[in-house]
């Protein structure tokens, strides 16, 4: 642990089958009106919704809601939130879905008494909060973007051809979260291994950095590989409680600040997904998963022994009369067999990119420098062409 860091969270978590029953006595500390968000639907057809409600009634809370907040939520969505915030007088914002209504509640909290327009403050200039922030609480019902717990707010603008995100500070992350992976169980198939792919990704982009020993990355290193066990148990069962909810705990870990600690990270394999999104606007965790292997090929020589490591101590490669290199390409395909063997999307093509697009998408990944290789626009390119 060579770097110099403070670590604090502050969402308080409740897991498992009975956390439900802990919302009344969070709902106490806040005021009256309460503004609940959710997306399309799904909560309505598996009962949360009326649930909710009727907890909601129990507390004599004045209920406001915003409904149909999209996966990938957007910046006209974003301002439509604030403004029946704004006239709800809402003194606290209920998420009810997955990864895109608990960030989307996010950042109407922080736009609601901000007279900015919100993108332009909060995504254009990478400006912070001065104003006061409506406290944000979450029912969570997907595993894998580890909003939950982060202060992360993803928005996509279609006009813009953008889709960034803006990790927040402590003051914006979530008061509470409940998390009951009896909720997940309704989640299509699809939707369960983008998420599952999605956390192990937030793995591999804090572990893929740095050469110095880091607890951080042993934490990580058991985590892959309780991601990895969990994951096979759920394709085969989607309703395997026990796998299902060791799946929703890890997300809550891959992505909650901890395993960052005392590192640099990557997070090149989100910048170009997140560049795919804003043209294609496809699922997240897919995004992530067809361009993962081009890069990671790509880059493994400049980091080649945290390659191999990630062989032998994650995929349980034997090393023995192994070079670096050789342990390297078998930890990149036992990865890929792992993703076939989930039924992830390995090419950007099959969600909707075209030749066309290519260069649009270059233009919109933003290049980070904390990985092993900091990439240029050809090389972005040709990683992209590397998954069509
Ligand atoms: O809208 P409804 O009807 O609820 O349906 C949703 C949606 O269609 C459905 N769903 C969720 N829970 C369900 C369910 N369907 C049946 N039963 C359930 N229990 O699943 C679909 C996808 O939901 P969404 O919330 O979009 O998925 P996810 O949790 O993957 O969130 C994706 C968003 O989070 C951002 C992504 O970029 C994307 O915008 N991310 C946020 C991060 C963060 N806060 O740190 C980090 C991530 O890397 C990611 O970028
Ligand atoms: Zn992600």
């Amino acid at each position: 642990m060579l770097g110099n860091f403070s670590y604090h969270n502050p969402t308080k978590l409740y897991f498992g089958e009975e956390s439900l029953g802990f919302l009344k006595q969070e709902l106490a500390n806040y005021g009256k009106n309460v503004l609940v968000v959710y997306g399309g639907g799904s909560i309505k057809k598996n009962g949360l919704y009326q649930e909710i409600m009727e907890i909601l009634k129990g507390c004599g809370k004045n209920v406001a809601e915003v409904s149909g907040v999209m996966p990938n939520p957007t910046a006209d969505k974003l301002r439509e939130g604030v403004r029946i915030a704004r006239e709800n007088n809402s003194d606290f914002i209920l998420a009810v879905g997955g990864g895109s209504v608990c960030d989307y509640s996010k950042a109407v909290s922080v736009s609601v008494n901000c007279d900015d327009d919100p993108w332009d403050k909060y995504y254009i200039r990478f400006e912070e909060p001065q104003c006061d922030i409506i406290p944000v609480g979450c029912v969570l019902t997907m595993a894998g973007t580890g909003s939950e717990m982060n202060g992360g707010a993803v928005i996509t603008n279609h006009e813009q051809h953008l889709k960034i995100g803006h990790v927040f500070g402590d003051n914006v992350m979530p008061r509470f979260s409940i998390l009951n992976p009896k909720y997940t169980m309704t989640l299509p198939v699809y939707q369960m291994v983008a998420g599952i792919y999605d956390i192990m990704n937030h793995i591999c982009e804090q572990y893929f950095s740095g050469q110095d020993d880091n607890t951080s990355d042993y934490i990580s290193e058991g985590l892959m590989k309780g991601l990895i066990h969990a994951s096979r148990i759920a394709v085969k069962d989607p309703q395997d409680y026990e796998a299902r909810s060791n799946i929703m705990w890890t997300a809550t870990w891959a992505l909650n600040t901890l395993i960052s600690r005392g590192k640099s990270t990557d997070w090149m394999v989100h910048m170009l997904g997140q560049a795919v999104g804003a043209y294609t606007d496809a699922t997240h965790g897919m995004t992530l998963a067809a361009v993962s292997l081009p890069y990671y090929r790509y880059i493994m020589p400049y980091g080649v022994k945290k390659f191999a490591r990630f062989a032998t101590q994650v995929w349980d490669i034997p090393s023995q009369g192994k070079t670096d290199e050789q342990l390297a390409q078998q930890g990149l395909d036992a990865m890929e067999n792992w993703m076939k063997e989930l039924g992830l999307v390995m090419k950007i093509s099959e969600l909707g990119a075209t030749e066309e697009m290519i260069e649009g998408i270059a233009d919109a990944t933003i290049i980070l420098n904390g990985g092993y290789k900091v990439l240029d626009r050809d090389e972005v390119v040709k990683i992209l062409k590397a998954s069509m």
